[in-house]
């Protein structure tokens, strides 16, 4: 079956030599961090995010997750590893999914992972197969939001639990802040409440919902400065002119996270008992 415009425009994005490239900067986990105190390194801080997630959705000893866009499997390393989690972890990209899997050759709770290639828009998963559904930072790549948290509800089993984060507007951007918000999410943001609204729609009891926006101009800033600090050796990946072409990408998401309108949010939630 060929790929659909948006799955070609992601894979054309996430298989390119570039974002293997970007890797060095983001390490295994491929969204804002938690900063704190402002000169923390973009991994670990990133990882206090998954963290975050993790106890928000109540994850529990062995519970069998479906982990959907789930880049270069950090955050399936870390539920498996930590709460020894059967983990589904599934991608649209094939260069994500195979650098996943070396990635975790030989490092703990690595036999409980499977990685698959799997579109979130239509799941290849029986109906109630999973505990958990599990998704960071992905969904505003989706044309069909609503589709996808039908989905969602669809393979998890009465009593399951959704987990979601993602970058959201905040407020009513107007003018340049709205066209600059367009120019860097082809699909558009949702805001908080629309995500909550979206779940609600889907079935599901919104059990938990946090902004994280306060994060997001420290974790755009911190991830263009070492982008820019690690020039030359991204361009070994890739080209300095693809390097280049990136950090002006993300002065771009800087200068969107300045205007206070892109933000970031986790929103959990429960699938009622039938
Ligand atoms: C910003 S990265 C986040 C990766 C990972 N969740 C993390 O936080 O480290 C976005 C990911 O979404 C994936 N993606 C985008 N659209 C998708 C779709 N329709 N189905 C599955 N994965 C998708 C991309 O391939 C990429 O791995």
């Amino acid at each position: 079956m060929g790929q659909s415009d948006f799955q070609s425009a992601v894979t054309a994005r996430y298989d390119a030599p570039m974002y293997r490239a970007l890797l060095e900067v983001y390490g295994d986990q491929i969204h804002p961090g938690f900063f704190e105190t402002g000169d923390e390194a973009l991994q670990p801080a990133a990882l206090k995010a998954t963290m975050a997630l993790a106890k928000l959705a109540g994850i529990a000893p062995g519970c069998r997750i479906l982990e959907t866009a789930c880049g270069v499997g950090g955050t399936a390393r870390y539920l498996a590893a930590t709460f020894g989690a059967t983990v589904v972890a599934t991608n649209i990209s094939r260069g994500q999914l195979e650098t996943a899997a070396e990635w975790s050759e030989g490092r703990p709770g690595a036999d409980l992972i499977t990685y698959a290639f799997a579109d979130f828009q239509d799941l290849p998963f029986d109906d109630a197969e999973f505990d958990v559904y599990w998704c960071q930072d992905s969904l505003l790549f989706s044309p069909d939001r609503g589709h996808a948290m039908a989905e969602a509800a669809r393979v998890l089993r009465p009593g399951g639990t959704v987990a979601i984060t993602d970058l959201t507007v905040v407020g009513e951007p107007a003018g340049a802040p709205a066209a600059l918000l367009a120019e860097i999410s082809e699909p558009g943001f949702w805001s908080l409440n629309d995500y909550v609204a979206g779940l609600e729609n889907a079935g599901f009891v919104v059990t938990a919902q946090e902004d994280w926006s306060r994060h997001i101009v420290p974790s755009f800033e911190r991830i263009r400065r070492d982008v820019k600090d690690k020039r030359e050796k991204l361009a070994a990946y890739a080209s300095l002119a693809d390097v280049d072409d990136t950090i002006e990408r993300y002065d771009l998401w800087c200068e969107a996270s300045r205007t206070g309108h892109l933000g970031w949010a986790a929103v959990v939630g429960r699938k009622p008992e039938e």
